[in-house]
């Protein structure tokens, strides 16, 4: 029987979810905690030893990498380098991980790829940040700040005054702004598309206060996107080769729509409430589809 390790620190709901899916498909899971892990080289070929697993798993699911200092989460990354190296298919990679998680990088990179990001400005210069500020409130705009590595909405800010800028240490050195889209409903909504394999599986509007984070009390409910947004979600989750992806999209008054944020590590339980779609059978079903026989070590870099 195939095992296949859950990378996590908190199994949770989606833990069970997912090793109920594999098990569907015959497949047991371990989950493992990156930490645990180590990387052994000088011994001929680089080997990652898993707890639990006496060679390196056939695949890896990344449910969760844990914060930590930047050595600890550069370490953990790169035990899913090491392990991709070894052959396990890993399921979002560190790779796709790493494109995502900094905000950064996620917008340089779609943005450049043609596809529809606010005006944005990342900085380290607290001048260069003001001028942006002022330069969107001078057309009448107004700006949502954003930590480069945060989620579920925390210490997301709308910003409508110079004064309100937050500091360096608050801004944790660079800026990351972006101008406000005022979304098209009468309450502000994002939308949420989970693309799983290239499709896009399900979809939620997401409203009830601002951010429009579930994390933040807002609600998801099961919409039917427009063509663009399906298209813009598969564009944006293949510019940042990922397996599967959590896409934000905003729809502004004008119709157009505005990619904001693609999350390599989605939760979906929401989501999964609000449109009935089993999203964990989905995910096991594409992550089974993609293991192939053990390959030689590969150039991951
Ligand atoms: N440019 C914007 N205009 C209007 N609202 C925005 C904008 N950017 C973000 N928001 C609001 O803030 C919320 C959080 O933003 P975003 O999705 O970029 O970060 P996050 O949710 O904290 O990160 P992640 O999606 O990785 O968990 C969005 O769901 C939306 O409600
Ligand atoms: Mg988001």
């Amino acid at each position: 029987m195939t095992t296949l390790a859950i990378f996590t620190d908190d199994p949770g709901w989606h833990g069970a979810r997912l090793r109920a899916a594999f098990a569907e498909r015959g497949c047991e899971s371990r989950f493992v905690t990156l930490s645990e892990c180590s990387i052994r080289l000088g011994t001929g070929e680089a080997e990652v030893s898993v707890p639990g697993f006496g060679a390196p798993p056939a695949a890896a699911f990344v449910r969760g990498v844990a914060g930590g200092t930047l050595e600890e989460v550069v370490f953990r990354l790169n035990v899913l380098h090491a392990l991709k190296a070894a052959g396990t298919r890993v399921y979002n990679d560190g790779r796709a991980i790493e494109r995502s998680v900094d905000k950064g990088l996620t917008s340089f990179l779609l943005a450049g790829a043609g596809i529809p990001t606010p005006p944005t400005r990342v900085t380290a210069n607290p001048e260069v940040a003001a001028a942006f500020l002022e330069e969107e409130l001078r057309g009448g705009h107004t700006v949502v700040s954003k930590p480069l590595f945060g989620s579920q909405g925390k210490d997301v800010m709308r910003i409508d005054r110079l004064a309100r800028l937050p500091d360096a240490q608050a801004a944790n050195g660079v800026w990351y702004l972006q101008r406000f889209v005022a979304s098209a409903g009468r309450e502000p909504e994002d939308w949420r598309l989970f693309v799983v394999g290239g499709r896009a599986v399900a979809a939620v509007r997401r409203s009830g206060g601002w951010p429009t984070n579930v994390a933040c009390g807002a609600r998801c409910h099961a919409a039917v996107p427009a063509v663009e947004a399906v298209d813009l979600a598969r564009r944006a989750t293949r510019v940042l080769d990922m397996d599967y992806a959590g896409v934000d999209l905003l729809r502004d008054r004008a119709g157009a729509w505005w990619l904001i944020e693609v999350n390599s590590i989605p939760a979906w339980r929401g989501l999964e409430e609000a449109t009935g779609v089993d999203v964990a059978r989905l995910l096991a079903a594409d992550l089974m589809g993609r293991i192939r026989p053990r390959q030689r070590p590969q150039e991951v870099v």
